[in-house]
């Protein structure tokens, strides 16, 4: 790790385009990983291999993706010769919840038990490990939680006493048309499941294709209100 001053970091990366963001992100940090989510994310992974060799990247495996999204990581994976770790939920936990509450408990209670311990917590454990990490966040896919988001910030949801942990979103200033404009042009691969209507991709049950014109987060957790964030990225959530 470089030695660093938040501030001036995110006042040079203001405004600046993925790749920039990216270069800046993996010369501070060797200790970094990109967070994978098996959609349209994959263009971090296609300008990261083309920036230095030996990029880690990780997914969280809920166990409840879309047999597409699989097929898709193991695609990605294949393509850019790379190794992606793919975190698993706590089985203890895990086992507990479908024991007391069955496989759907989200759509009766909410999605947050089920994403703390399929999502959040494996998110933890690997946060732990890292000095920084990358996601594919931007602007654009929350008009309710990302339009503030920055090109880099601290994580104020997983930095601990002992260590701050930095984030950054390289496709922040991006739309979702210049992703997909990138995907075209460089041949990039991605996930079937964009070509039969979905946008936004993440479980299986909690995700669905939208309608033209809806907006993308509308197909997430669709039967619930409010913000909707599962934890991932909480520091997005301001009172
Ligand atoms: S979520 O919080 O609503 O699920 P979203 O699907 O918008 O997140 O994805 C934003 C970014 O969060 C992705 O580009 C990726 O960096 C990270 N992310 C989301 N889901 C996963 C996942 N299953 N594994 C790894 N990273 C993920
Ligand atoms: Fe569980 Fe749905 Fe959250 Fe996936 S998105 S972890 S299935 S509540």
């Amino acid at each position: 790790m470089t030695t660093f001053n938040i501030e001036t970091l995110q006042t040079e990366l203001l405004q600046k385009n993925p790749r920039t963001i990216l270069k800046a992100a993996l010369a501070h940090f060797d200790n970094i990983a990109i967070s994978f989510s098996g959609a349209e994310d994959v263009v971090l992974i296609d300008m990261a291999v083309k920036l230095k060799k030996n990029i880690q990247v990780f997914s969280l495996d809920t166990a409840r993706l879309h047999p597409q999204t699989y097929r898709f990581i193991e695609q990605v994976r294949k393509h850019y010769g790379i190794e992606i770790h793919c975190l698993t939920p706590d089985a203890t936990a895990l086992e507990n919840l479908v024991k007391s509450k069955g496989l759907f408990s989200f759509y009766e209670d909410g999605h947050q038990e089920c994403c703390a311990i399929r999502k959040v917590q494996p998110l933890k454990r690997k946060l732990s490990q890292l000095d920084a990490w990358i996601t594919g966040q931007r602007k654009d896919q929350s008009l309710d939680t990302r339009q503030d988001l920055p090109e880099v910030q601290i994580d104020t949801a997983f930095s601990s006493a002992e260590k701050t942990l930095i984030k950054f979103n390289p496709l922040a200033n991006w739309s979702s048309a210049q992703v997909w404009d990138y995907i075209e042009a460089y041949q990039v691969p991605y996930n079937e499941l964009h070509s039969q209507g979905y946008i936004s991709i993440g479980c299986e049950p909690c995700t669905r294709a939208v309608l033209p014109n809806q907006h993308e987060r509308a197909g997430r957790w669709w039967w619930e209100e409010g913000k909707k964030e599962c934890g991932l990225h909480a520091g997005n959530i301001k009172n």
